[in-house]
């Protein structure tokens, strides 16, 4: 899929079949993650990928905005490590930017994903951390849930010349 037009119709999916997607998708989208840009270069982010049923039960559990995870079956917890980039904004930033890659390279894969969030909330941080016995330094950001999607969703156009300023 050419980049503009995985951009422009890339939506959130919430549907998945269950089937478990292929170890090479999985490992393309990753690489996506891994190419974002990050402030310094100082690339501060570790990736965890839940695939063990437990764990997932137990992230469906906490993560109200969560519940679709199970049926699809993976989630990539995109963490960031406070050690490396010690800006929290930065962090954030740097964390979202290679979150965004790994929905575009899903949906260029032709599977289904949605972003769910993490921080600030500091209730799901906590929680998250605890179920990935994460050590201090490592804050989950987002986290991506990936499936094989059992919904279409329509592209929508949200350019809005009103919000465009020029100087
Ligand atoms: C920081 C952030 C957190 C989000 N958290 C959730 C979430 O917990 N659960 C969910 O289903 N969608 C979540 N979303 C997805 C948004 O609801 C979705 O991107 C928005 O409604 C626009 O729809 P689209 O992605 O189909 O264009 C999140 C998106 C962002 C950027």
């Amino acid at each position: 899929m050419d980049v503009l037009e995985t951009i422009f119709t890339r939506r959130s999916i919430r549907k998945f079949t269950g089937e478990p997607i292929r170890d090479e998708d999985l490992k393309t989208i990753l690489k996506a993650g891994f190419q974002a840009p990050s402030a310094h270069n100082y690339q501060p982010r570790e990736y965890i990928v839940v695939r063990d049923k437990e764990t997932i039960k137990k992230i469906s559990e906490f993560h109200k905005y969560a519940k679709m995870l199970p049926k699809a079956g993976c989630g990539i917890i995109v963490c960031g490590n406070k050690d490396k980039q010690p800006e929290m904004g930065f962090l954030i930033e740097d964390c979202s930017a290679s979150i965004q890659n790994i929905l575009l390279a899903a949906h260029g894969l032709g599977l289904g994903a949605v972003w769910c969030g993490l921080y600030s909330v500091e209730k799901l941080t906590e929680d998250m951390k605890d179920a990935l016995e994460l050590p201090e330094n490592i804050i989950p950001i987002g986290m991506v849930v990936v499936g094989v999607k059992d919904e279409e969703k329509v592209a929508i156009d949200r350019y809005d010349e009103s919000k465009v300023h020029f100087g």
